[in-house]
């Protein structure tokens, strides 16, 4: 070692490095046992030094290793190569809890003893971080491609089967201008009837799978229209209080916030027994929220008793998460139900924290 320390200096200043430095340090001796280690590597396995040093082999700490190819294997055991710059290892500490580190060992020349020296650092925490960021890719590609699909079969029924009905009609219609049998003419008008039902069928069901209006309009006038066909098919009244001046928002912001009202109405037709939902969306300028209110059954959302597949307000959370946004849940049984969304909005109307990675638009 070069340095400006005089030799009694160098001694006690390898060892405060050693014994300081955050990384935790293991040494063996050519059986596997244990004959140092440093304070990181008390802290890390819950052993005392004492307990450790020539007491333990290397094997009752290390459950494993994972090499490129296999996860916890023995097989390539670092213990038996000169040299492995960086590897993952498993440890099981004292208390029995198992976790990975990231590892680097070196084997001592000669004069060391041909002793090998490990580094080992916790990555519990970064790997729950990208398992968790991994996560999160994976949903929104889900999202986004069953919103993509969502949109091309909704288009691929408006335009395909939905014009083809509508042909059929206008044929219906010119031949009832013929003079035929009553016999005939009276099937006809079944058959009519019949091709109308299904043509407005068919127009529903692509607008319910996603609303033209939404793209082609943006999300307030896409509310309207879907507040007034909710009031159709369920019967129950919905007020609508806009409040802020801008109109349009970045698409996955308009897609996410529909869809999340979508969820919490259905939720409350289906089980919160009222006839009145109070729909709240507010441009409060850095972020845009949605208030969805209804004074029905009520639930507790501590102790979820799910009805359906109780994915919807999971849904609900990692709609909004992806865009940086949050969904509050205020319920209670009998006092009704208050689902409070926000998402961070940038000066164009675009989510201001983007979580998702994927490029949108
Ligand atoms: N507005 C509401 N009123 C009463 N109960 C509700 C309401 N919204 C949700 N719940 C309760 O929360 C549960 C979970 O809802 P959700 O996650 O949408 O799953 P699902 O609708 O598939 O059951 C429902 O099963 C229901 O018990
Ligand atoms: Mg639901």
């Amino acid at each position: 070692m070069k340095n400006l320390l005089l030799p009694q200096q160098t001694s006690s200043f390898l060892e405060s490095l050693f014994q300081n430095v955050s990384d935790a340090i293991l040494v063996i001796d050519k059986s596997g046992t244990i004959i140092a280690v440093n304070k990181s590597f008390e802290r890390l396995s819950g052993y005392a030094a004492e307990e450790l040093i020539d007491r333990i082999n290397l094997c009752q700490v290390c459950i494993g290793m994972a090499t490129c190819s296999e996860e916890m294997t023995c097989v390539e055991c670092f213990a038996h190569r000169q040299k492995m710059p960086a590897f993952e290892m498993f440890v099981r500490a004292k208390g029995g809890e198992e976790f990975p580190v990231a590892a680097s060992s070196t084997r001592l020349p000669d004069e060391g003893l041909g002793a090998l020296v490990l580094i080992l650092r916790d990555i519990t925490e970064q790997q729950r971080v990208e398992r968790e960021r991994h996560q999160r890719q994976l949903t929104n590609y889900v999202i986004q491609a069953q919103e993509e699909e969502r949109k091309r079969i909704s288009r691929d029924l408006h335009d395909g089967i939905g014009q083809a009905l509508y042909s059929i009609l206008v044929g219906l219609r010119v031949v009832n201008q013929l003079r035929l049998e009553d016999t005939v003419m009276q099937h006809l008008d079944e058959v009519k009837q019949l091709t109308s039902r299904t043509l407005e069928e068919v127009k529903n069901l692509s607008v319910e799978l996603r609303p033209s209006a939404l793209d082609d309009l943006g999300l307030v006038p896409a509310v309207r229209s879907y507040l007034k066909r909710f009031e159709q098919t369920f019967g129950i009244e919905s007020e609508l209080t806009v409040i802020g001046s801008r109109r349009r928002y970045h698409s996955a912001v308009e897609t996410a916030l529909y869809r999340i009202l979508q969820e919490a109405m259905t939720n409350s037709a289906k089980y919160a027994d009222t006839d009145q939902i109070y729909v709240t969306l507010e441009d409060q300028d850095e972020q845009i929220r949605l208030t969805v209110v209804d004074r029905g059954a009520g639930f507790d959302p501590e102790h979820l008793r799910i009805k359906g597949t109780g994915l919807g307000l999971f849904g609900m959370r990692e709609r909004a998460n992806l865009l940086g946004g949050a969904v509050a849940i205020d319920s209670a049984p009998g006092k009704g139900t208050t689902i409070d969304v926000t998402i961070p909005l940038d000066e164009r109307g675009g989510p201001k924290h983007d979580r998702s990675i994927v490029d949108r638009r």
